[in-house]
C-alpha cells in the first residue's frame, strides 16, 4: 500500500531469503543456537587484526581534535587515498596516484556510486552467473538492467561466446567478481585476455567504451598459492571496486574503495563523477572511523589460517557426502551441485537436519547450493553427520 511497485516486487521475489532466515530463527529458538548449523550467511566472523584494535583506541584522541569526526572531503581523507594508492600499486602491479581512488561505503557503496555515474536509463550491466544477488538491485537502483551470462559447467568457466552475444548497444558495464561469491572460482589471465578482446571489439562496434568492473572483496583470500590476476594490464576502461569488510573483519563499518585504471584516458572525469555520486547518493563520505582504522591497519589481514582449515574440513565433508563440486580457489564459500540438481529437495533435506544453506537460484544458478564457511571449525565438524545424513536421505 505504501511501497512502490518495484520494491513490492522485490519483497515478493526475495521471499526465499526470508524463508531461510525465518526457518533459521525458528530452528534456533526450538533447538538452541548450537544445535543449528548455519552456513547461509556470508558474514565474515573473524576478529580484525591487532592494528585495527590499537587504532580504535586512538580514535578517542582523534575525536577530541577539531572536526575529528566531522564531514570530510567526499572522496575520503587525502592521506588515506595516498596510502591506498601505494598499497594498490603493489597489489595490482600498476602505478596509482591518490587521485585515482575514491573511498566508499564498502564495495556495495562503490558499485552503486560507479553505476550511478556511468549508466544512462535503460542501459545494461552484464555479469556472469553465479553472481552476488545484489547486483540486480544495484543496476536497477540506477535505471539500469542486469543481463546474465551463465558460466559453463562443471567448473564455472566463463562463456566468452555468451558474453559476446549478451553485449548490445545498451551495454555500458561488464561486472566480474573474482574470487567469486558463491563459486569461489578465480578468473584466469587467459580469461581476462579473452574478456578484453571481446570488450575491445564490441566497444568499437557499438561506438562507446564498455567498462570492465572487477568486484574484488575476496582477493586477499586465496588457497594453495592461487593468484588473482589484475584487470588493469588487460583493458584500459577498467575499474576495481573492493572493500575491507572481509580482509580486516570490518563488514559493519562500511569501508571500501573504487580504483580507476591510472591509464584511462580522461580519468579525472570519471573520478569527479564518482566523488559526486558518492555524495548525492547520500553516502556523503565513507565512515570517518573506518578511515582512521584503515590508515593504521592497511596491509594487515585477519588470520587466514583459520579459513584455510575450515575450507579443508568443509571440502572433506562434502567429498565424503559424495557431492559434485569444484574446490574454491578463493573466498569462503562452497557451491556444490545438489543431488540430481534438485536444490529445493536438498535444502529441505538439510533443513530436516538443521543445516542451513542457500539455494543456487538466489545466485542465478539453479541446481546448486551455497555453503558459507565463515563459521567456527567446530560447527563445521559437528555438521558432518547431519550433512552426510541429508545427502544420504536423497539417494
Ligand atoms: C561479491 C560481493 N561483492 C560485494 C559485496 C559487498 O561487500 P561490502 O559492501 O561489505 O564491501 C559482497 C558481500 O558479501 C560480496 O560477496
Amino acid at each position: 500500500m505504501y511501497l512502490n511497485k518495484q520494491i513490492t516486487g522485490y519483497l515478493e521475489r526475495a521471499s526465499w531469503i526470508r524463508k531461510m532466515f525465518e526457518k533459521g530463527r525458528e530452528l534456533k529458538q526450538k533447538y538452541g543456537q548450537d544445535r543449528v548449523y548455519d552456513f547461509s550467511l556470508g558474514n565474515p566472523d573473524l576478529p580484525p587484526p591487532p592494528g585495527v584494535i590499537t587504532a580504535l583506541g586512538e580514535v578517542k584522541e582523534r575525536a577530541k581534535q577539531p572536526l575529528g569526526l566531522g564531514y570530510m572531503p567526499n572522496a575520503g581523507f587525502p592521506e588515506l587515498r595516498e596510502r591506498l594508492a601505494a598499497f594498490l600499486s603493489k597489489e595490482q602491479g600498476v602505478k596509482f596516484q591518490a587521485e585515482d581512488v575514491v573511498i566508499t561505503c564498502g564495495a556495495a557503496g562503490g558499485i552503486n556510486a560507479l553505476l550511478r555515474a556511468l549508466l544512462e536509463p535503460g542501459e545494461e550491466v552484464v555479469t556472469f552467473a553465479p553472481y552476488f544477488v545484489e547486483y540486480g538491485f544495484y543496476a536497477e537502483n540506477h535505471q539500469g538492467k542486469l543481463r546474465v551470462v551463465k558460466t559453463l559447467e562443471p567448473d564455472f568457466a566463463l562463456d566468452m561466446e555468451g558474453l559476446a552475444r549478451a553485449i548490445s548497444k545498451q551495454t555500458r558495464v561488464v561486472l566480474i567478481n573474482s574470487p567469486n561469491n558463491p563459486s569461489g572460482q578465480i578468473i584466469s589471465e587467459e580469461e581476462l585476455g579473452k574478456i578484453s578482446d571481446v570488450l575491445t571489439a564490441k566497444s568499437k562496434e557499438i561506438g562507446h567504451p564498455i567498462f570492465l568492473v572487477a568486484d574484488e572483496p575476496y582477493r586477499f583470500l586465496t588457497y594453495e598459492g592461487a593468484l588473482v590476476p589484475s584487470i588493469f594490464k588487460f583493458y584500459p576502461y577498467s575499474v576495481v571496486v573492493s572493500s575491507f569488510s572481509k580482509s580486516l573483519g570490518l563488514a559493519g563499518e562500511r569501508i571500501g574503495y573504487v580504483a580507476v585504471n591510472p591509464q584511462l584516458e580522461n580519468k579525472e572525469e570519471l573520478v569527479n563523477g564518482l566523488i559526486l555520486t558518492n555524495r548525492i547518493l547520500g553516502f556523503v563520505n565513507a565512515p570517518v572511523i573506518g578511515q582512521y582504522l584503515l590508515l593504521a591497519a592497511l596491509g594487515e589481514e585477519v588470520d587466514k589460517e583459520i579459513y584455510y582449515k575450515r575450507r579443508r574440513l568443509m571440502g572433506e565433508i562434502l567429498e565424503e557426502a559424495g557431492l559434485n563440486f569444484t574446490w574454491p580457489g578463493g573466498g569462503f564459500y562452497f557451491f556444490p551441485q545438489a543431488p540430481d540438481r534438485e536444490e529445493g529437495k536438498f535444502i529441505d533435506s538439510l533443513l530436516a537436519e538443521r543445516v542451513l544453506a542457500v539455494p543456487g537460484t538466489g545466485f542465478g544458478y539453479p541446481g546448486y547450493v551455497r555453503f558459507a564457511f565463515c563459521v567456527p571449525e567446530e560447527v563445521i565438524s559437528r555438521a558432518r553427520e547431519p550433512i552426510l545424513r541429508a545427502v544420504e536421505r536423497l539417494s
